[in-house]
């Protein structure tokens, strides 16, 4: 199976977390997302040992709450000692209506709206990530008329191009986030941050990407972001004490994918900081990281009940289920591939190729194509893998289809930390 969370128990039904996938459609109905809380315990503390072991822990793991941001998510991870990075008024509001520390957390967006910046200074959040001129000055603005000083770092494109999906890359000049290096725009945010009166310039941030397999941008990074620390710390006087460098840590969404491990990625990152800050004389910093997808992704699933099996003779047989791009429009947005399981029928062959379609009124609504699962009849429940991270927080009502529930599983026992919604839900709104 993908990652030794699946298993398939004795009556030939995958399990998550020790939880029957077929038992779990039971009583939850389709679609449900599926959740291993162990296993994203797990990823925490692989985070928070590796830097322990391999820096003596003086860093800081944000939680990257877009990949999957709910309540529950963010008492799991502040249990875990995490902080979290939100990058919407939205996301605040619900980290912090789930107690999560205000100081704990950074706030993200390359246009974040003074509304949301007010929000976050009222609620005394522990670092914004500034990406933009405007922002600098609106912020401090903001800041002054509250009368407090916010501790902020600065988004940098350190321009470096990692292999991974156009849409996802975000560490090159070319990309609507941050300030880029080469063209000097760094330079000049850097001067301005300085010198702003309400800001409090602690550190520098960059983000190159995302699903990377690759440990060389890591080391790229932590190069370039030292000697533009010391840079800084030679021209302005201000020796920065935190350096962030995003997400970005790749998950196994198919048996094909060999992600280099958290304990083996952190150390790369520790011993090339601790390379650069000798090498440009340096003092060590905080490091900083905030993965997503690799706490949240790996270890969960999408359960769906299939309601019609349509064989188009010599082209392909459509298998189609109760959701679709409403509820993961990865396939759709990226060609993302995924590995999909008859959940009733897991210890029998994988020998039907097949092409998993959605519901939705859209030939695109396509969960995967020629992907091979244990042949399938409707009522079948089918499983498809990895679905932890930006699944439910890229959902739709496209259609009007209410978004699924979402369960967490604990050593065999499941509990609701999203309810469905319903078609009252639905007209909420409207008026
Ligand atoms: N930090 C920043 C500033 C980010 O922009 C992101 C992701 C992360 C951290 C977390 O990256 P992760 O560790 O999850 O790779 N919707 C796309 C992914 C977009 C990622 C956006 N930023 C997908 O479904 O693949």
């Amino acid at each position: 199976m993908l990652t030794d969370s699946f298993k398939i128990n004795s009556k030939g039904h995958l399990t998550l977390g020790g939880a029957d996938t077929v038992e779990l459609a039971k009583e939850y109905g389709t679609p449900l997302y599926v959740f291993d809380e162990n296993d994203i315990r797990n990823n925490c503390r692989s985070f928070k040992e590796a830097f322990e072991k391999y820096y003596g822990g003086n860093a800081k793991v944000y939680y990257a709450s877009k990949a999957f941001s709910c309540k529950e998510m963010y008492r799991l991870v502040n249990s875990e000692n995490l902080c979290t990075d939100v990058v919407s008024g939205g996301e605040l509001y619900t980290a912090l209506s789930a107690g999560f520390p205000a100081e704990n957390i950074g706030f993200h967006g390359n246009n974040k709206t003074p509304d949301e910046l007010s929000f976050a200074l009222d609620s005394k959040v522990g670092r914004i990530v500034v990406d933009n001129m405007t922002e600098l000055h609106t912020l401090n603005a903001i800041a002054k008329e509250k009368g407090v000083c916010q501790k902020i770092l600065l988004r940098i494109k350190p321009g470096i191009d990692c292999h991974t999906h156009d849409y996802i890359k975000t560490g090159q000049i070319d990309c609507k986030f941050g300030f880029a290096l080469e063209n000097g725009e760094a330079a000049k945010a850097v001067a301005l941050a300085c010198s702003l009166e309400n800001l409090d310039l602690v550190g520098i941030h960059c983000h190159i990407g995302s699903q990377i397999f690759e440990t060389e941008p890591f080391q790229d990074a932590a190069n370039i972001m030292i000697s533009l620390a010391k840079d800084i710390s030679e021209n302005y006087g201000k020796t920065l004490s935190e350096i962030n460098f995003g997400g970005g840590y790749g998950i196994k969404y198919t048996s094909e994918d060999k992600p280099v491990s958290k304990d083996e990625s952190i150390k790369i990152l520790c011993e090339a900081v601790k390379a650069a800050c000798e090498k440009y004389a340096f003092p060590l910093p905080t490091i900083c990281i905030e993965p997503g997808r690799s706490v949240v992704g790996a270890s969960s699933l999408t359960l769906y009940t299939v309601g019609s099996v349509k064989e188009i003779k010599d082209i392909r047989t459509y298998v189609s289920v109760d959701g679709g791009m409403s509820d993961n429009p990865r396939y759709a947005l990226y060609g993302a591939e995924y590995e999909a399981v008859v959940a009733n029928k897991a210890n029998k062959e994988r020998d039907f190729v097949c092409t998993i379609a959605g519901k939705c009124c859209e030939s695109g609504d396509l969960i995967q194509e020629h992907t091979s699962i244990q042949q399938a009849e409707v009522g079948d429940i089918l499983a498809v893998l990895a679905t932890g991270a930006y699944n439910y927080s890229m959902a739709s009502n496209y259609n009007r289809i209410p978004r699924p529930a979402a369960v967490m599983v604990k050593d065999g026992a499941a509990r609701i930390i999203i309810e469905r919604e319903t078609y009252e839900d639905l007209i909420k709104k409207d008026v």
